[in-house]
């Protein structure tokens, strides 16, 4: 079985909610402490082996490329002035073995759709998806637990999921699985945001998934769902039949960050980690 070497991030998103500090800003690099979302993310992937970092990009977003970039100029300066903690800082956002990718997607048609554009650097690997908005702090890198349930089935899919508020079931992809006890349960259906009355579980699917390269097949032939968008929840439950598929239930604790007071919250969780005072 082949191991998970690449992530794709899908960092297109517009940020209307964190408007107007998004407006020629990405939201990805909005600051918890003093590291954006996105090194978050991209520093559980590397604790989970992952070599390749694959952006999918759009309009606004180059301030992510200029930030996993080295810097001589920064760099010069900080060492001339013995500033030795923040030029390693700046020096060890990613190690020397991990590359970055990106990839423009013209137009924003959905998650599932910025999830096909990274196919030609995928290619016929499987791959994870992490979105930099789930902000998971956890012991165990969550996106490496996942991995190691995908290596536990003997592959396929895996997608984190946590159970939220019946009347939250309109916010996410909610699953249905063999066993909701279970932490990793054989999925059995998976349907983006429905309606507290007809939501199959309170079993969310949260922002971190593995695939293997099938999945392109269908983020291919999927129509357009909820909000007209390509939603990659239709093309998993297209594959359900063929592809093995499981929800796992990571442990760590998780803020939505695409919201002020996800944001706020991990804001204090982190300061608090620190050894910042919170009043
Ligand atoms: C996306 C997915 C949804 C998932 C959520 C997790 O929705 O479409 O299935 O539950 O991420 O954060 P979005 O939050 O982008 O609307």
């Amino acid at each position: 079985m082949q191991p998970v070497r690449k992530v794709v991030f899908p960092v297109n998103g517009l940020g209307t909610r964190f408007l107007p500090a998004t407006k020629a800003m990405p939201k990805e690099m909005l600051p918890i402490v003093d590291k954006p979302l996105i090194q978050y993310a991209v520093e559980e992937a590397v604790a989970a082996g992952v070599k390749e970092l694959i952006f999918v990009t759009g309009r606004n977003k180059r301030a992510i490329e200029d930030h996993f970039d080295a810097h001589p100029e920064l760099e010069r300066d900080l060492r001339t002035k013995g500033k030795f903690d923040l030029l390693e800082a700046v020096q060890n956002i990613l190690p020397r073995d991990v590359r970055c990718i990106y990839i423009r997607q013209p137009e924003p048609l959905g998650l599932g759709h910025a999830v096909l554009c990274a196919e030609p650097a995928v290619g016929n690997s499987p791959f994870a998806v992490m979105l930099a908005d789930d902000l998971i702090d956890a012991e165990h890198s969550a996106i490496g637990q996942l991995i190691e349930a995908r290596r536990a089935a003997g592959g396929g899919s895996v997608i984190a999921v946590q159970d939220v508020a019946p009347e939250d079931t309109k916010k996410y992809g909610i699953v249905s699985v063999d066993d909701a006890a279970q932490a990793t349960s054989r999925l059995r259906g998976i349907v983006e945001k429905p309606d507290p009355s007809v939501a199959p579980s309170r079993l969310a699917v949260i922002g971190r998934y593995v695939f293997e390269p099938e999945i392109f097949r269908y983020l291919a032939e999927v129509k357009p769902g909820v909000g007209g968008e390509i939603q990659l929840t239709d093309a998993i439950e297209a594959s359900l039949e063929d592809v093995p598929s499981y929800a796992h239930r990571y442990s760590g604790t998780r803020f939505d960050c695409g919201s002020k007071q996800g944001f706020i919250d991990a804001t204090v969780h982190y300061a608090r980690k620190r050894g910042f005072r919170i009043d």
